[in-house]
């Protein structure tokens, strides 16, 4: 069942997704070499209790995971592509990591990601992550009332595979809401003109994921949350809460 927002409730949705790309604008400075993947975690935790926002993520279990969600934020290194979960592992330069984190606040959520080097990376991990920002810039500017869900996934599907890039089968966006995932599912490919069609009011997650090699496949680890590459390549994420409004596409997840 698709939800459409109040305007009140797009208010609070406002608020969560600030604190969202605050937490991931603190996370991204803290990613340097060096770091560990759980310090980063509980930094994220640190700012979840100064601005009164409860995490998305910690203890969700959807009915594909053997666990609940142990952890915060999702840390998703080089071939990971999605869902990895922080760990002792030190970042090391050249790294390409996407930080994924969600919130909410009196119950309404946000949920953005962004992909980041640490230290300096090669040109090929910058291309990728520019590419991925791009497939999500594509998407949002595609939001607007009039067009169907089908055209934000042909915007995204556009530029990543103008770029020769794997868009990852049956990954991608959601409605966002009372739960972080709501109706409607978002694939990161689809056809102009076709599915839902978009009205005020509706709130998606729009997340483009790309991988280098140009495959669409991808496996997950033995702790049943991450997602990654199976030719080791590597992999970048970009995501963030947006809402359909009569003034066009409202990004919930702006500082
Ligand atoms: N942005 C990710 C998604 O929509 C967040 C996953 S959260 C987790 O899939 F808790 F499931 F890890
Ligand atoms: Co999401």
């Amino acid at each position: 069942m698709v939800v459409l927002k109040s305007a009140s409730e797009l208010a609070t949705m406002r608020e969560a997704g600030r604190v969202v790309a605050q937490t991931l604008q603190a996370v991204s400075e803290a990613a340097r070499p060096g770091a560990t993947l759980l310090e980063l975690d509980d930094l994220a935790r640190e700012m979840l209790a100064e601005k009164g926002a409860k995490s998305s993520f910690l203890h969700y279990h959807p009915s594909f995971a053997p666990m609940p969600y142990p952890a915060v934020l999702c840390l998703s290194v080089n071939d990971a592509i999605v869902h990895g979960i922080p760990d002792k592992r030190r970042l090391e330069p050249g790294d390409l990591l996407s930080i994924d984190f969600g919130a909410h606040i009196d119950g309404y959520h946000g949920d953005s990601a962004v992909t980041i080097g640490i230290g300096e990376i090669d040109e090929a991990a910058q291309r990728l992550s520019d590419a991925c920002r791009q497939a999500l810039d594509a998407g949002i500017a595609a939001a607007v009332a009039g067009n169907h869900l089908g055209d934000i996934s042909h915007a995204v599907q556009t530029v990543c595979r103008a770029a020769r890039y794997g868009i990852p089968t049956g990954y991608g966006g959601h409605g966002v809401g009372t739960a972080m995932h709501e109706d409607p599912h978002l694939p990161n490919e689809g056809r102009p003109g076709r599915g839902l069609p978009l009205r005020p009011g509706l709130v998606l997650a729009i997340e483009p994921m790309v991988v280098e090699s140009g495959s669409d496949r991808h496996r997950l680890q033995r702790d049943g949350w991450t997602v990654s590459t199976v030719d080791g390549s590597r992999a970048a994420h970009w995501e963030h809460t947006i809402a359909v409004t009569d003034d066009g596409p409202v990004i919930l997840t702006a500082l």
